[in-house]
């Protein structure tokens, strides 16, 4: 971390806007691209995961935990976050802004000050290492933000001993994407305990992998989670989930919510299996091919997103203005669609290269088809070019030749 000479006289900054809030930001840092040696830390590109956090929060307020909210944002950076939050809903008890970086902090007092925020005693500023700010919280946070550079995976046992243990909000991203996608599969076992599997639906194993490592941390300090949004986008996954504390719940969902996907390198089938090493196919069941099955796993098998929470992000993102407004309604609509269907998705552009068929079909056309053969088919957010169906490949292979043909 660079701490240098601090200079705080205003030629050292420069003025920029997210959203509907002014903020300050070194001259250094905005010429440079994102990365950890910015002075203090700032990707535009990543506004998309401030606006739909605002969304997920505001809307998590709402319908499950209408108090004011005590909420701690571990890894703030310039504030620009929280800072957004607050312009955006005064429902809040009090406000953690914190950043390891001391630098960061001067930054985040003043954007407080230049959005009028400095006199507001529920607004609290620190820079301590994330784990001991939520470890050393007197009061539970409703929710806790951690946004790091890299993988979450050290600050959550710290976020579920602090977190209000009944429909707390957790709220976690993690950039590691080449680690969770299976790339770097030791890498990911080590950080995760769970093998990953770099297939063409590897952005959803890498997501359920992350829920996965989530919940089990949930456990040991005897909480689950219920995943109320998983989303994807720009290279980073973020999940926002509820805590709960009943161990029978807690209990019975063990059996349900852990398993692994199976993958036939041969033919491209794919399922999920329960966490019974004894239920796993020794060989594929579409092709029969006596090759041994890929697998990735233990990983979350369950539902990725509750109905009722995205039903009303998408109500709620119409009142905003946002610049990303139509790209999240589009990414939500997606990730509504997806909810009842199986793990895993087809993309139907590689399936096409891959069969050598003379076009690709509209995706839209391609779910009519699959529908009226009486299966379900839907798009997937992970990827707008591919779709999530319960028809299986060779189906899936048979219904593409035949609409193209
Ligand atoms: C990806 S940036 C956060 C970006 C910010 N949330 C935003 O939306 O602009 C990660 C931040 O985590 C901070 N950080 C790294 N390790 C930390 C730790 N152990 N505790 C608290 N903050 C930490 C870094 O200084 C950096 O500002």
């Amino acid at each position: 971390m660079k701490i240098g000479n601090l200079n705080l006289n205003n030629n050292k900054y420069v003025k920029k806007q997210e959203g509907s809030v002014e903020f300050y930001l070194y001259k250094n840092d905005n010429d440079s691209i994102p990365s950890k040696s910015m002075d203090v830390f700032y990707n535009e590109k990543m506004e998309i995961n401030r606006d739909i956090s605002i969304l997920a929060i505001l809307t998590y307020n709402k319908l499950i935990n209408r108090d004011s909210l005590v909420m701690v944002d571990c890894m703030a950076a310039s504030g620009i976050g929280p800072i957004r939050l607050l312009k955006a809903s005064n429902n809040f008890k009090k406000v953690f802004i914190n950043d390891i970086n001391p630098i960061a902090v001067k930054l985040i007092k003043k954007n407080l000050k230049l959005n009028d925020l400095e006199k507001n005693t529920q607004i609290i500023s620190s820079h301590k290492d994330a784990n001991l700010l939520c470890i050393e919280m007197i009061e539970s946070p409703d929710v806790i933000s951690i946004d790091p550079f890299g993988t979450p995976n050290i600050y959550i046992d710290s976020a579920f001993k602090s977190i209000k243990k009944e429909n707390g909000l957790l709220c976690i991203t993690a950039t590691d994407t080449a680690v969770l996608f299976g790339v770097k599969p030791k890498a990911c076992i080590r950080k995760y305990m769970s093998k990953p599997l770099h297939t063409k639906y590897c952005k959803e194993i890498g997501a359920r992998i992350l829920i996965y490592y989530i919940s089990r941390i949930a456990n040991v300090n005897n909480l689950g989670i219920i995943p109320l949004l998983t989303f994807y986008s720009n290279h980073f996954v973020r999940i926002f989930a509820l805590t709960y504390k009943s161990k029978a719940k807690i209990f019975k969902d063990l059996s349900k919510s852990y398993g692994y996907i199976i993958h036939c390198n041969n033919c491209g089938y794919r399922s999920s299996v329960l966490n019974d090493i004894l239920t796993i196919p020794q060989k594929c069941p579409s092709c029969l091919k006596e090759e041994p099955l890929s697998y990735s796993g233990p990983l979350w098998i369950k539902e990725l997103h509750e109905r009722y929470f995205l039903e009303d992000i998408i109500h709620l993102n119409e009142k905003f203005n946002f610049k990303s407004k139509n790209r999240i309604a589009k990414i939500i609509r997606y990730a509504l669609d997806e909810i009842d269907m199986p793990v895993s998705y087809y993309n139907i552009h590689k399936l096409c290269q891959q069969l050598k068929l003379p076009s690709i079909p509209k995706i839209e056309k391609l779910i009519e088809a699959i529908g009226k053969s009486g299966y379900s088919a839907s798009r997937t957010h992970f990827d707008f070019i591919s779709i999530k169906t319960d028809m299986g490949i060779n189906a899936l292979k048979n219904i593409l030749k035949n609409i193209t043909n």
